[in-house]
């Protein structure tokens, strides 16, 4: 039995931010039917292909443990089946640009028409305002929810990260507010809308540095790297650097091996509470009584100077021999890990977070598996669907099409080319 077992989600998510949030309600147990154009599918499978012929590794690890039909969802008897589903699922997910749906004739109102207890959830570029229907990438909300602006260095341009927070991030928060929609409705029977909007999703996760900004009205950022440099503050939240963002201090310092190896470096925490255990592995006792070096606030100023004698320290070692020496005295640090390094990983293999999984297109591959753990309702990762893999199986199982009227569905051309029942 898995968490979510029963629950049946209509996919119409495509790219990355809707499939991030439909792989997760899937891997919780849900029942996701993504709904493809015919011929076409989601634009992903055809987009930065590794292996000619084979769907793109961009499509296959955000569509894991789904089905796939065929639909265009424009056509008569699309429109018909697609009505069939609404009635069949709890909740339909998409995140086209804003006014597809509608365009398509499936608003809000009709959904609700159709199925009352429809959850209907959606990603957005903006929520509603002056930007509501614009279109929008990654980074584009990177750079519109603030992150861009609070990232890179200070005397370089704003930055937008790894981390595609504009995109899987908002696709997290959705499924948080589908599930919690899922729960109200026990209580009262009905569905609601869910949206998501990327640049809100972004904001959220850059909290603390709208936290900074308004700090910044009661003096400079003592905590950040320009104070200890005596450079002055603007009105807005600067670019930081590797500064921690909290009230430990922290930079990332280069290993032994850093001159030839871009990832020899490691994260290393000034945190209080063990500022003596560092003062004696980096061979400054002294500092631990030292006047100016005692208390957090004192050290604030010197930032720079310590952290430059730390590194001296942390370039005789690797980035694994400071792990294991910090590690047992507490002392907060992390290797700067390359995506070489997290795919040989054998802990995270055991895990399942990192997963080799078999297609029949393009053979083993290497994936994220899910990055939450519960303990009743554990999950296995399954290839992505071949694009309208499922479309007779869902036509019939879901749907209950059959004979004659399963015929004028296939022959109406409404779900692309898929073979008839017998030929299955
Ligand atoms: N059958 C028939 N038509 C279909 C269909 C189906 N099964 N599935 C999609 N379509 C149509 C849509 O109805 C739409 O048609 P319309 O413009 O005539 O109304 C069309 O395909 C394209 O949809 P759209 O969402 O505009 O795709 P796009 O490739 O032009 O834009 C995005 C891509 C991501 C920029 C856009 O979808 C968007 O801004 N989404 C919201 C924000 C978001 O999630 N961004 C991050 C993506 S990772």
């Amino acid at each position: 039995m898995k968490a979510l077992e029963g629950v049946r989600i209509l996919d119409f998510t495509h790219v990355q931010s809707g499939p991030t949030c439909t792989q997760l309600l899937a891997w919780f147990g849900a029942d996701v039917i993504k709904v493809e154009r015919p011929g076409v599918g989601d634009a992903t499978r055809k987009q930065l292909i590794d292996v000619p012929g084979a769907d793109s590794l961009y499509f296959t690890m955000l569509n894991h443990n789904k089905r796939s039909i065929e639909l265009n969802s424009k056509n008569e008897t699309g429109k018909e089946v697609l009505t069939r589903l609404i009635k069949e699922c709890d909740v339909l997910v998409e995140n086209f640009a804003p006014g597809a749906l509608d365009r398509m004739g499936f608003g809000w109102e009709r959904i609700q028409e159709i199925n009352p207890r429809m959850i209907m959830a959606s990603v957005k570029g903006f929520g509603p305002g002056k930007y509501e229907d614009c279109k929008v990438y990654e980074n584009v909300a990177q750079c519109a929810g603030g992150s861009a602006s609070t990232t890179g260095d200070l005397d370089g341009v704003p930055m937008v990260t790894g981390a595609q927070i504009g995109d899987s991030g908002t696709g997290l928060h959705l499924a948080l507010g589908i599930v919690t929609a899922l729960f109200q409705r026990e209580k009262t029977g009905r569905g609601q809308k869910v949206l998501a909007a990327m640049q809100d999703g972004v904001l959220n996760l850059c909290r603390v540095k709208l936290r900074d900004q308004q700090r910044l009205d009661a003096g400079p950022l003592k905590e950040y790297s320009q104070f200890g440099q005596g450079i002055p503050f603007g009105e807005a939240t600067p670019r930081a650097g590797n500064d921690s963002g909290g009230g430990q201090p922290g930079r990332i310092l280069k290993c032994k091996g850093w001159e030839t190896d871009p990832n020899a470096y490691t994260y290393f925490i000034t945190q209080a509470a063990v500022w003596e255990k560092i003062c004696d592995v980096i061979g400054e006792p002294d500092w631990k009584t030292k006047e100016g070096y005692v208390t957090p606030p004192d050290r604030l100023d010197k930032l720079n100077e310590i952290f430059d004698r730390i590194e001296q320290w942390t370039m005789t070692k690797t980035k694994f021999e400071v792990m294991d020496i910090c590690n047992p005295l507490d002392i907060p640090v992390g290797p700067i890990l390359s995506m070489k390094e997290i795919a040989e990983d054998e802990g995270l293999r055991k895990t399942g977070t990192v997963v080799e999984v078999d297609h029949p297109e393009r053979g083993p591959y290497l994936t994220v598996g899910c990055p939450v753990k519960m303990s009743d309702s554990p999950v296995e990762v399954e290839r992505s669907p071949l694009l309208g893999e499922h479309t007779i199986e869902i036509l019939t199982q879901v749907l209950g099409y059959d004979g004659e009227e399963l015929d004028k569905v296939v022959n109406s051309g409404a779900v692309g080319e898929a073979k008839p029942i017998a030929a299955e």
